[in-house]
Order: structure tokens, then sequence, then C-alpha cells
């Protein structure tokens, strides 16, 4: 048996593993033993727990509870955890995903001991190192031995930077998980019945700066249509904090179970998000949508006329809103067919047995 030690702590990361833990269990359940440890860096109800239940996620086999904190203070944290645990279990292997500060951590506890680290969505880039998650991301790849890359963008990327050792292009894990799901999601009704756009917004760059935060709801409110607005616990501290009021057209309500979160992009006439996942998956649900940043990393969405990329102008937004209301979807398949995960356990397997 091989032993898997797989590292989540971030909503997102629950999703991309689901798909893996999945298909461990479906094809590989007699060649690989995974252990799930969780971090804690989520840890309401809402934002983990929901998710390991409805995806059938098994259980972490170890959960950290590092909560909040500096970047600094809970990254060093989850790495002195972290090490303690590889040290206790000697994995074969230590997977991570995505680039959050969870996925730094393991993967430095991982290479330090000298642990194959494997990485899910390598080679993504925003050049925009004042995001945490672009410095997770690039730490990560550097010290990772299979490298999984969704496009063949950022497997260029990767050749860029000198990386070309235990690099494939894999496709996107996340549209396993959709694809897995999709039949699942009719005759979900949430009684919103008038075209509404569906906006998120979490990140630091947003939330941490009243201008564009500010920025964002004056958008939204220019839409002059019904935004439902499911609030990450990030923004809502923030937001009460701030005192800025939320428009009399956003609906905030709480982070919402990912199936949900799916039926609802299925229903929206166009997203409105800062997140990375959230841009894919509005393109898997068929509709278009308006990132609230000044760059994505899913530059293949841009370039198929589905993504736009527009800041935190009101202005800016609420033109995009209108602009890509409607839009035409292409039929396209950047991300691969939906069975990433079986070519990451091939890889995986392949790897650890030479
Ligand atoms: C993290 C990731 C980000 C990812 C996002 C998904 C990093 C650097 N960022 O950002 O890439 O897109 O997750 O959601 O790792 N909090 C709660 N309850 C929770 C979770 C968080 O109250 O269940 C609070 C934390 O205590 C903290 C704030 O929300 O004060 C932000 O949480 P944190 O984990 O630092 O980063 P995210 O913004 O969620």
């Amino acid at each position: 048996m091989l032993s898997i030690m797989t590292i989540v702590g971030a909503r997102p990361q629950f999703i991309k593993a689901a798909a893996v833990s999945r298909r461990i269990n479906a094809a590989y359940a007699d060649v690989i033993d995974e252990r799930i440890v969780h971090t804690g860096q989520h840890y309401d109800h809402n934002m983990s727990e929901v998710f390991f239940e409805e995806l059938q996620i098994p259980k972490p086999a170890l959960n950290l509870e590092i909560k909040g904190g500096s970047h600094g203070k809970s990254t060093g944290a989850m790495l002195a955890a972290l090490e303690e645990s590889m040290i206790a279990s000697r994995p074969d292997g230590v997977m991570v995903y995505g680039d959050t500060n969870s996925t730094l951590a393991g993967a430095l506890a991982a290479a330090k001991l000298h642990i194959p680290v494997f990485h899910v969505e390598a080679g993504l880039r925003s050049y925009n190192r004042k995001m945490p998650e672009e410095v997770n991301r690039i730490l990560t790849d550097h010290i990772s031995d299979l490298l999984f890359c969704p496009s063949q963008a950022s497997r260029d990327i990767l050749k860029g930077e000198g990386v070309e050792k235990g690099v494939h292009v894999v496709g996107d894990v996340m549209f396993d998980v959709v694809r897995h799901y999709g039949d699942a999601l009719e005759g979900r009704d949430f009684g919103f019945k008038e075209p509404f756009a569906l906006m998120t917004a979490h990140r630091a760059e947003n939330t941490d700066d009243p201008a564009r935060l500010g920025g964002i709801l004056d958008g939204a409110a220019q839409t002059g249509m019904p935004v439902v607005f499911p609030i990450h616990p990030r923004t809502k501290n923030v937001l009460a904090q701030s005192g800025l009021a939320l428009p009399d057209n956003v609906n905030a309500i709480e982070p919402l179970p990912y199936l949900d979160l799916l039926a609802t992009l299925k229903a929206c006439a166009v997203a409105l998000t800062d997140s990375g996942g959230l841009q894919k998956e509005a393109f898997y649900m068929g509709k278009p949508c308006v990132t609230l940043r000044d760059e994505t990393e899913w530059t293949e969405l841009v370039d198929l006329g589905v993504n736009r990329v527009v800041g935190c102008d009101a202005g800016a937004i609420s033109q995009a809103v209108k602009d890509m209301t409607g839009a035409p979807m292409p039929q396209a398949a950047p991300y691969g067919d939906g069975d990433a995960a079986g070519r990451i356990l091939a890889e995986i397997a392949a790897f650890l047995k030479a």
C-alpha cells in the first residue's frame, strides 16, 4: 500500500480533494491509503463540515484546529504541526491543493522531510505578488515533485520558470466535481424568479481596502438587478467594522453549501466574483463572469470571451454586467474532460512505484 497524506484547510481545497478522494475509493482503494489532515484554517460549519458531508469526503484523520491569526503566525503553526504529524506517520507522499496558507505549510513541511510533494493546480500565476496566494503558489511549485497543471498555459508558465520535471497537464479537478454532481442539481429551486446576479467577494486585496470594497458594492448597486451575495466570514467582519452599507438590491446570505452554490450559478444571469474557483464554475454552469480583480490566473476564460476582468471600479463593473449578461457561451473545454483525478492518481502510482 502507498500512503498519501492529503492536506486541506480552506473551502476550495475540500472541493478539489473530493474529486481525488472519490477516485481513490473507486479505483485505487487497494493501492493507495489516503490520510486526510485538516489544518483547521476554515472552521465554521458552513465553510468546512458541510463540504465533507455533502461531497462525501472521508473524515479527516486529524484536525489541527489552527484558526485565524496573521499569515506568519498561522502558516508557522501549521508548518510545525504538520511536520510533527508527517514524522509520526511517514507518508510516501504529500498531496496539496491550490494556493492557500495550508498548501504552502504542507508542501514546506514535506519537502524538508524529503517526502515527495504532489501539487494539484500547479503553474497558475496572477503576477501580483501582493496576493498571499501568489507567494504560496510560487513557493509550492518550486518544491513540488509532481506538478499537476489544469491547462497547457500553466505548464508553459512553469517551463518559463525552469520547472519541467514532474509536470503533467491533467485538467481541472473542479470540473470532475461539477460533472459528477451535474445531475443532482435538477429540481433545486431557490425561488429567484427575476434575472439575478450571483456575487462573491473575499480576497484580502478587496476586503481589506475600503475603496475597493466600496467600489464593488457601488458596482453591484448600479447593475440594477437583484444581486445574491453569499458572504464569506472575512467580508462579513470587514463590513461590520467598516460601516459600509449593503445596497438595497444586494441580498446578503450565509455561505452556500456546494451543490446549492452550483444550482444558484445555474439559475443566475451572470456571476461577479474575486474567487478563482467561481470563475471556472460559472463557465462550467454555462454562465458569464465578471471578475472583480485586476488580473486573473484563468486566462483561457478571458480568451474565450466568457470572463471579463474589471477590477473594482463601480462603472466598469456595472457596464461589464450589462455587456456580459446573456453573452453566448462557446462549446469549449479549456480545462480537460472531467477526469483530472484519474490522471493524477495514475501519475502518482507510477511515480511512487518507480
Ligand atoms: C483563504 C485563502 C484563499 C481562498 C479562500 C477561500 C489564504 C492566504 N487564502 O482566504 O486563497 O480563496 O480561503 O475561502 O490561505 N474565518 C472565519 N470562519 C471560517 C474561516 C475563516 O471566521 O470558517 C475568518 C478567519 O478567522 C479570518 C478570516 O475569516 O479572520 C479570513 O480567513 P483566512 O483563512 O485567513 O483566509 P480566507 O480569506 O478565507
